[in-house]
């Protein structure tokens, strides 16, 4: 492993750029640069081309993102400037400096229809803004550069920054009753997880699009369930609902897919390890957590 290898992460104050630096940190690389909004816009290209032809990096880890779904509905203009064209310019500046990319994406970029996994060249047509975008940037990146790695992951959870596992958790403290959608199903994230699979890639040149969450797949309501058994919280009375009747409740939120189970076939021909068994990531998170929520 090249230790010296000059790393740049974007995204550091979200969940998955924040664990990104952590690793690669604790993996003794010393040249590991992580960058947000403050430092870098990704939608000002003369920006990032600039600050990548001066930097230099050998990997690009970028993890910044658009990602309030349901707000994105709202402001296309801006979220396709963040999740399309952000990515554009820096696959682009990428390229000229010879490095390598990630991109990661979503099971939102696929339309949620049936019960089978997705694979990850199943057509793409996403439901929602943020759906859409996400997938212009992976074309954008395919188009920008042959050294990437696109990652497409879902229902993220990191220790830095909000996520549905301590958004249950808080709510625990204040209600005695919740309504769960129970027709969607997806597979948690880990960001830990995800990041130490990251940092086994980047050193390899098995380039291409991979699909890699926590393994197994539960629905919202299992997953809810899941947390509040793990924390034996019992005080909270959990009730399946279906997405049509959630919507009745919330009908501005954006369209979510009931199937996002996606296969990591490509992950294990290409040798990667899959990532644990999503309960087993959650008792860890939960574990790293404490009561810090
Ligand atoms: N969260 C999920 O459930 C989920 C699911 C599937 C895929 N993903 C993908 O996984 C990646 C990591 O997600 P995450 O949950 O770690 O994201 P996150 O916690 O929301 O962090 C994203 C970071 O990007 C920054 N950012 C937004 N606009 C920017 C801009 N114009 N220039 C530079 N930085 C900007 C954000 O800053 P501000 O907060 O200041 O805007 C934030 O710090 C994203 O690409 C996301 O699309 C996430």
């Amino acid at each position: 492993m090249n230790k010296d290898l000059k790393i740049l992460v974007t995204g550091v104050k979200g969940q998955l750029g924040f664990d990104c630096v952590r690793i690669l940190k604790e993996r003794g690389y010393c040249r590991v640069l992580g960058i947000d909004k403050d430092e870098l816009d990704i939608t000002d290209e003369e920006a990032v081309n600039r600050f990548i032809l001066e930097y230099k990096p050998d990997v690009i880890m970028h993890n910044a993102a658009w990602t309030a779904v349901d707000k994105a509905e709202e402001m296309p203009d801006l979220v396709y400037k963040v999740n399309a064209l952000g990515p554009k310019y820096i696959a682009t500046a990428a390229n000229k400096v010879g490095a390598k990319m990630f991109y990661i994406s979503t099971d939102y970029v696929f339309d949620g229809e049936g019960t089978v996994p997705f694979e990850v060249d199943s057509p793409k047509d996403g439901l929602s803004i943020y759906g859409k975008t996400k997938s212009q940037g992976e074309d954008f990146v395919i188009n920008g550069t042959n050294k990437y790695f696109i990652i497409r992951i879902s229902w993220v959870f990191g220790i830095n920054g909000n996520n549905y596992i301590k958004t249950m958790l808080k709510l625990s403290k204040i209600k005695d009753e919740l309504n769960i959608v129970c027709d969607q199903v997806g597979s948690p994230t880990y960001t830990y997880d995800l990041a130490n699979l990251m940092a086994d890639m980047m050193e390899t040149d098995k380039y291409g699009v991979y699909h890699a969450t926590n393994e197994g797949f539960c629905s919202w309501y299992d997953f809810t369930k899941y947390i509040y058994k793990a924390k034996w919280i019992t005080n909270v009375k959990v009730n399946p609902i279906t997405t049509e009747e959630y919507l009745k409740i919330n009908p501005n939120q954006a369209k979510r897919p009931l199937n996002s189970r996606m296969s990591k076939a490509s992950l294990v021909k290409a040798g990667f390890n899959l990532l644990p068994k999503w309960e087993d990531a959650v008792d860890r998170y939960l574990k790293e957590l404490g009561n810090d929520y």
